[in-house]
């Protein structure tokens, strides 16, 4: 069981990537009920590790965003902003492989933290990449409360 869970993080099994590394495959399968699984794991860490600064209702207007200079990012209006949800940035960006990671600001680098067990992830334009499963678990959140 355990194992059947690591793998579906996202709804996505490293046999399945091979067959269809597209994002649209992947957001397909987000809906079954084991990626629900996986967002309502990635609830409870967000809720722990980020909401201080993103906040609860994910807006970026959490109890930090008074102190802080660089204001966090409306976590909601992804989707809205890019036109479709940037799952690359987005995990790049908090794990800490972007390159370009805004020097000054306050986000923490997570990738260490949540790197334990790393997954494969197949992105829209057929690359592959790989994180920490437990940050799957936070970005299948954000990808499930796009407005
Ligand atoms: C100490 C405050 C703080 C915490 C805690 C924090 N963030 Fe952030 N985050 C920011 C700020 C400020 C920005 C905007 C500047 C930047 O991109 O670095 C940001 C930007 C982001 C972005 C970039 C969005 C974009 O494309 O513009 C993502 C994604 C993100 N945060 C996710 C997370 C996640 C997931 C967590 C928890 C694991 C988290 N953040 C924890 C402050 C924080």
């Amino acid at each position: 069981m355990a194992v059947i869970g690591r793998d579906a993080r996202l709804g996505i099994k490293e046999e399945m990537i091979e067959k269809l590394p597209s994002l649209a495959c992947a957001l397909g399968l987000l809906t079954s009920p084991l990626a629900a699984d996986g967002a309502q794991r990635g609830q409870i860490l967000f809720e722990r590790h980020c909401a201080t600064c993103h906040g609860m209702d994910l807006s970026g207007q959490g109890p930090m965003w008074g102190v802080l200079m660089i204001k966090p990012t409306d976590l909601v209006g992804l989707t809205e902003r890019e036109g479709d949800f940037p799952l690359d940035p987005v995990i790049t960006r908090t794990d800490g492989q972007d390159p370009f990671v805004r020097h000054g600001s306050p986000m923490p680098v997570y990738g260490p933290f949540f790197e334990r067990l790393v997954q494969k992830v197949g992105l829209p334009d057929g690359r592959e990449m790989q994180t920490g499963i437990t940050l799957l678990d936070i970005v299948a959140y954000l990808q499930a409360h796009q407005r």
